[in-house]
């Protein structure tokens, strides 16, 4: 069963990392599905259909996106507000239809990982941070797992550093 991986970059012609995991994705046809909300939905406005027949055909489903002010792209929370309907993903006999599909958040974070920590300059964690989406997607009982994260992008643009997430988020993937 391949991965649903829904790509949430508003300017991925000038992305760095995000661009990359999809060059590596994009590789593995035959395992990963790789959907750019940005680049479907150019004028941002979602078939919400479309998106929940998508949704209905996986069982794994990643949400890869840079993190924009301590939160995601706004195409994401869109998204959620649009696809996730009541009697579709919540709230009816017939709905909780992505009920026990497993999903994860995959981010990349201009910030240092040390710099989100209690007494540090954001003060919270990732896992602190990304709550609402934990809480989003275990309200409609999906298998909500640990995100990926890779941290550093701000000071380390180096093809070294961005080289390094590559294999790191294939192998969460591979394990997810
Ligand atoms: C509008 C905007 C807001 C951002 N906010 C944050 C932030 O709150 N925390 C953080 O660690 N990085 C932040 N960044 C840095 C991005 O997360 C980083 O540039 C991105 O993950 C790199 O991925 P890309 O090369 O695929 O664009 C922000 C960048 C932009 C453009």
């Amino acid at each position: 069963m391949k991965t649903l991986v829904i790509v949430i970059h508003p300017d991925l012609k000038h992305s760095v990392v995000n661009k990359r995991w999809i060059e590596e994705l994009n590789k593995f046809p035959e395992q990963y599905v790789v959907h750019s909300l940005y680049e479907s939905y150019p004028d941002e406005k979602i078939d919400v259909e479309a998106e929940q027949k998508m949704l209905e055909k996986y069982d794994k489903i990643i949400f890869q996106f840079p993190y924009y002010w301590f939160n995601s792209p706004p195409l994401f929370k869109k998204w959620l507000d649009e696809v996730l309907t009541h009697g579709w993903a919540y709230g009816s006999k017939s709905g909780f239809k992505v009920s026990g599909k497993k999903m994860a958040l995959a981010i990349s974070l201009g910030g240092d990982e040390h710099e989100f920590a209690p007494g540090e300059r954001y003060k919270y964690t990732l896992e602190e941070l990304t709550r609402p989406f934990e809480l989003t997607f275990e309200y409609v009982k999906a298998d909500y797992q640990p995100f990926f994260a890779y941290f550093g992008i701000e000071h380390n643009t180096s093809v070294e550093w961005v080289e390094r997430s590559v294999p790191l988020y294939m192998d969460f993937l591979n394990r997810f």
